[in-house]
């Protein structure tokens, strides 16, 4: 019934209900969230800043995440049982979080555990899905961010000679590189094919990496950044932890989405930049600093198919389903799974 409204129709309910719900209301929204969205983020934020700043306004009864469904997750695991955290549109997944099945990453662990003892510790980017921080936080290990993955990895390698990194292969591999860990040490578990990808003696592997990748952030190629150095003489290349080995070692800078915010806010004017991330942050940093050149690093890129789900019709739907007193798309992780998740995402906020 929303398609039938004007944009500005809908806008302006947004703003009504906002007003009516006051402080029982938050709207944490993800850089990646589009224009018409974000525009009514209480907070805007990485994965897992929003996920505590949804735990730290207690207050709010109703958390309506405009981001995708693993930080609605994590989101409903950090608060209290009272909170209901919504996500406008149910489709709103993560291909990255989609690769790491609980199912595989419990066989995949008895392989390990068949290879290597008990010199292994489970890591997992929080781009996972609930049940994998779950398992994760069970078998002793903890969650990271692409803000806080190197003092994570140097946490887990003073517990265990050998690291299991899910679900993300690239942010596992640039990380442990940036370690001094050499690519001959890092293995990669296929679990399309529940098997164990390297040369040489299995004994000298310590990074374990899972298959998984974010289909945006692997859009970016060495090509691209040839291109870029060509055409552009001079201008800097910044990208994402998420994007390939061979594209992060061309490139001048790399860090999360974070580190991307504040390097390009803190550059010089008049200074140009390439930047190798999503698309919406991409064109928010481009109209944010006019007196920079900013331009993305691969012109072709799309948004993120599934942040892009989150419009404005669905979260007006999700409001006035809150209105209407019967919330819609709550997101809520079992007691057992959270238990064991918050194991896990403990041991990284106590640390980083
Ligand atoms: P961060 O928000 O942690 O940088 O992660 C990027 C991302 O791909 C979110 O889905
Ligand atoms: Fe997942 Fe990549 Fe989209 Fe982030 S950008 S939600 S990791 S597919």
């Amino acid at each position: 019934r929303y398609r039938q409204m004007s944009i500005m129709e809908m806008e302006a309910r947004v703003k009504e209900i906002k007003d009516m719900l006051g402080r029982e209301l938050f709207i944490p929204g993800h850089h990646y969230q589009k224009e018409e969205v974000i525009q009514f983020a209480d907070a805007k934020g990485d994965s897992l800043q929003l996920a505590q700043l949804s735990q730290k306004n207690n207050d709010a009864k109703y958390i309506v995440f405009c981001g995708v469904h693993f930080m609605a997750e994590t989101a409903d695991i950090l608060t209290n049982e009272d909170q209901h955290v919504l996500l406008p549109d149910m489709r709103a997944g993560c291909s990255m979080a989609d690769m790491a099945d609980i199912h595989q990453t419990e066989r995949a662990w008895i392989s390990l555990q068949e290879l290597f003892g008990d010199t292994i510790l489970p890591l997992t980017y929080v781009n996972s899905t609930a049940a994998i921080k779950a398992f994760v936080g069970r078998n002793g290990g903890a969650t990271v961010t692409s803000s806080n993955a190197h003092k994570m990895v140097e946490w887990a390698f003073s517990q265990k000679e050998r690291i299991l990194f899910l679900p993300d292969q690239h942010l596992g591999r640039n990380t442990a590189y940036d370690l001094g860990i050499p690519l001959s040490k890092m293995a990669v578990w296929d679990p399309q094919k529940n098997q164990l990808i390297f040369e040489g003696d299995i004994q000298e592997a310590t990074v374990i990496l899972w298959k998984g990748h974010c289909s945006v952030h692997e859009n970016f190629t060495v090509n691209n950044i040839q291109h870029v150095r060509m055409e552009y003489p001079g201008m800097n290349v910044i990208v994402h932890p998420e994007c390939r080995r061979e594209v992060v070692e061309l490139s001048d800078l790399n860090g999360s989405t974070k580190f991307i915010i504040d390097t390009i806010a803190k550059a010089e004017p008049g200074s140009s930049w390439a930047i190798g991330t999503e698309m919406n942050l991409v064109k928010r940093l481009i109209n944010a600093h006019k007196d920079k050149h900013i331009i993305s690093l691969n012109p072709n890129m799309c948004p993120c198919l599934t942040m892009n789900r989150i419009d404005l019709p669905h979260l007006l739907w999700s409001l006035e389903s809150i209105v209407e007193g019967n919330p819609v798309n709550r997101i809520r992780v079992d007691e057992d799974t959270s238990t064991n998740a918050i194991l896990a995402l403990n041991r990284m906020l106590e640390r980083a």
